[in-house]
């Protein structure tokens, strides 16, 4: 079995920073969320990768390399433009090679992994097998309709539907897929959506009236598609509370600093008269000057904050934070970012902000 891992798309609800940098590259504790993926990928015995990748194809290679320290073997499948899931399975028919696979959406986070759904993949050898969760909106998701359950063996997916204005279940399509062949044939056959994309619902839906055996398999656990600023939020939140951390490790602290609950933090990292309360992740070579760090931060590598507060929030490398009065919350700040008190006169705030760039003042 080979595994597929979508990590093209454009990213348009996480802009500005999808101008610059892949959404999947976003980190989540510090380690980018397509990381993620691919490790479960490998923990369920799928070594042979294909990345699907678009613009961004240079950054994620760059993160990703051939897969060797992951334990996997990457191939990079170049999609010309994000035209749907169902077009990215077209294009890797001839990686598959006749073989069944997972396809992985690179900015979902499954806290359970895939095993399970693997396992019982090959035990029951289906055409296709859906990750469905239960969630209370069922009307923003691609929506299962399952078959009565009469106890006569494995119940089927009889429906799919993108985004039903009246669901009939609130059973929605998780971003892991299992295919055989079959698909290949099924994602030639549809047309695009009025959104213009080829729909992996649209293809799901094909094998259905085709006569094929499509399984649905229930998340356990948490699941997050981090495509949002508040699920990437919450993601982070999940994550900083359920992974282990190591500690404070060599960080050098002077005595006006204290650290309450679980960190952890890179080599080099320095507290000059600041408080970390955690779960917190600090990367190497940070510095926290007369600054408070709460729950559910993380971090990047190199950053400066000083004289600020800073809680629930991912920070990315190489950032500077000075001087604010306010504690920053439920905030996402990218890569070299710089947020200062000025001494000019007028007495004024000045911003420079790509486009799609959002700021909040009280
Ligand atoms: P989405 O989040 O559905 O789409 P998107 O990345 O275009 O984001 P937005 O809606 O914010 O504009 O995509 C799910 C995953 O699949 C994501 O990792 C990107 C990837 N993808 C592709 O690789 N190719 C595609 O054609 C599409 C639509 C998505």
């Amino acid at each position: 079995m080979k595994g597929l891992i979508l990590s093209g798309g454009r990213g348009t609800r996480l802009r500005p920073l999808t101008y610059t940098s892949a959404k999947q590259l976003v980190p989540v504790a510090n380690k980018p969320v397509l990381f993620f993926g691919i490790e479960s990928l490998v923990a369920a015995g799928i070594t042979e990768l294909g990345i699907v990748v678009g613009d961004t194809r240079a950054e994620i290679e760059a993160a990703v390399g051939d897969g060797s320290r992951f334990g996997a073997r990457v191939t990079y499948l170049e999609q010309d433009a994000p035209r749907g899931l169902a077009h990215a399975v077209m294009i890797a028919e001839e990686f598959m090679a006749g073989e069944d696979f997972v396809m992985y959406l690179g900015d979902n986070l499954i806290a359970g992994g895939i095993t399970g759904l693997v396992e019982e993949f090959k035990q029951r050898r289906p055409n296709a097998m859906i990750l469905l969760a239960e969630v209370p909106n069922p009307q923003q998701f691609g929506v299962a309709e399952l078959e009565e359950d009469n106890g006569d063996g494995p119940v089927r997916v009889k429906r799919l539907v993108e985004k039903p204005p009246q669901p009939r279940s609130n059973l929605a399509l998780v971003g892991v897929y299992l295919f055989d062949r079959n698909i290949f044939d099924s994602v030639k056959r549809i047309q695009p959506s009025a959104r213009g994309e080829l729909e992996i619902t649209d293809a799901i839906q094909d094998l259905i009236d085709r006569g094929f055996e499509v399984h649905p398999h229930k998340v356990q656990g948490w699941w997050k598609d981090t495509g949002k600023l508040d699920d990437m939020l919450e993601a982070n939140r999940i994550v900083l509370d359920t992974m282990p951390l190591t500690g404070a490790g060599s960080a050098r602290l002077d005595a006006a600093s204290r650290i309450e609950g679980r960190v952890e933090l890179g080599a080099g990292v320095e507290l000059i008269d600041a408080k970390v309360r955690g779960p917190v992740i600090v990367g190497a070579g940070t510095r926290l000057e007369h600054a408070f760090i709460g729950p559910y931060t993380s971090i990047g590598e190199s950053c400066t904050l000083a004289h600020c507060e800073v809680e629930n929030s991912i920070i990315l490398a190489d950032s500077q934070i000075r001087d604010v009065d306010r504690r920053i919350d439920g905030s996402l700040i990218g890569r070299g970012v710089r947020i200062v008190k000025s001494k000019l006169k007028p007495r004024a705030h000045r911003f420079m902000l790509g486009d799609n760039s959002e700021v909040e003042i009280v």
